[in-house]
């Protein structure tokens, strides 16, 4: 399995200023990985910093990022800073999303081209650039949502614009098996992180706990290691959507 460490290995990791893909990028820090610390808000820029001073101290290597990732071009610019400063991309980890929760009937065409761009397009335009970029061998992540997986009402446009990745996943996989580059979606529950709580009530907190092993919220520690995981040893799984959350859905 060796030539499936992250030594020298360069990845890119979309929306890593914190939370899940900044615990990411430090969990993956201690084996020598060169990570792209990408982030979208001119908020988000300490956050960044700070995440890419912590893989620099845990023995990798690390640049900071900032694009706004609905337009191809900020892609193509987050896959260029990556070449120019590390040489080549091995991986790529995309974690950039947005969720909305309420009725379809009060759901606005703005709300929808939104979550669209943001869930569907940004993530079909990092999986086609990481496709054209990788290295031979390389691996390809995208978060989706354990809701993929749900029968439930006012989701329809955060699982509906999440819903598309899985096919693009399976077609990309394919596409690329000559070039042993595995590509796959990791499904949280819902995790808990400021992600989370404005779109929910006690009341839903409350459900979304009940729903999972041990009354509990998906952690982003509970899902860090699977990403590592799909980099490193777990390479063959392929074309998969995987559902990390505690029993909260299965399929
Ligand atoms: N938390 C949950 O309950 C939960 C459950 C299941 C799945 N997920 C998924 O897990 C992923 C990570 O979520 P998280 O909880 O770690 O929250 P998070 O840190 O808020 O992650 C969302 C990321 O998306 C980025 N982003 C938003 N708009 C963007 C744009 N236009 N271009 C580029 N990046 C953009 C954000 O960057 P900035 O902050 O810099 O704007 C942020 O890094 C998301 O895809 C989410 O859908 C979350």
């Amino acid at each position: 399995m060796a030539g499936h460490t992250l030594k020298g290995k360069v990845v890119v990791i979309g929306g890593a200023s914190r939370n899940l893909g900044g615990l990411v990028a430090r969990e993956i820090a201690p084996d020598g990985a060169k990570v792209v610390v990408h982030y979208n808000s001119d908020s988000s820029r300490d956050k960044a910093e700070e995440t890419a001073a912590a893989v620099r101290g845990a023995g990798g290597e690390a640049v900071t990022h900032q694009g706004d990732l609905t337009r191809v071009a900020e892609v193509e610019k987050l896959f260029d800073t990556a070449v120019r400063e590390f040489g080549k991309v091995d991986c790529m980890v995309n974690t950039a999303g947005m969720v909305l929760k309420k009725p379809m009937t009060e759901t606005t065409e703005e709300e929808f081209d939104r979550m669209f761009a943001v869930n569907t397009k940004a993530a079909y335009f990092m999986m086609r650039e990481a496709a054209k970029r990788l290295e031979d061998g390389g691996k390809i992540i995208t978060i989706v949502t354990s809701l993929l997986a749900a029968y439930t009402g006012l989701y329809s446009v955060y699982a509906g614009s999440k819903a598309p990745v899985e096919h693009f996943t399976r077609a990309l996989s394919k596409e690329l098996f000559g070039r042993r580059i595995s590509v796959n979606n990791i499904a949280p529950g819902p995790m808990d992180t400021p992600f989370f709580y404005p779109a929910e009530t006690d009341d839903s907190i409350a459900y979304h706990k009940s729903s999972a092993m041990n009354g509990e919220l998906t952690k982003i520690e509970d899902i860090a290691p699977y990403v590592k995981f799909l980099l490193t040893d777990g390479w063959w799984l392929n074309g998969q959507t995987v559902f990390i959350n505690g029993g909260y859905t299965t399929r």
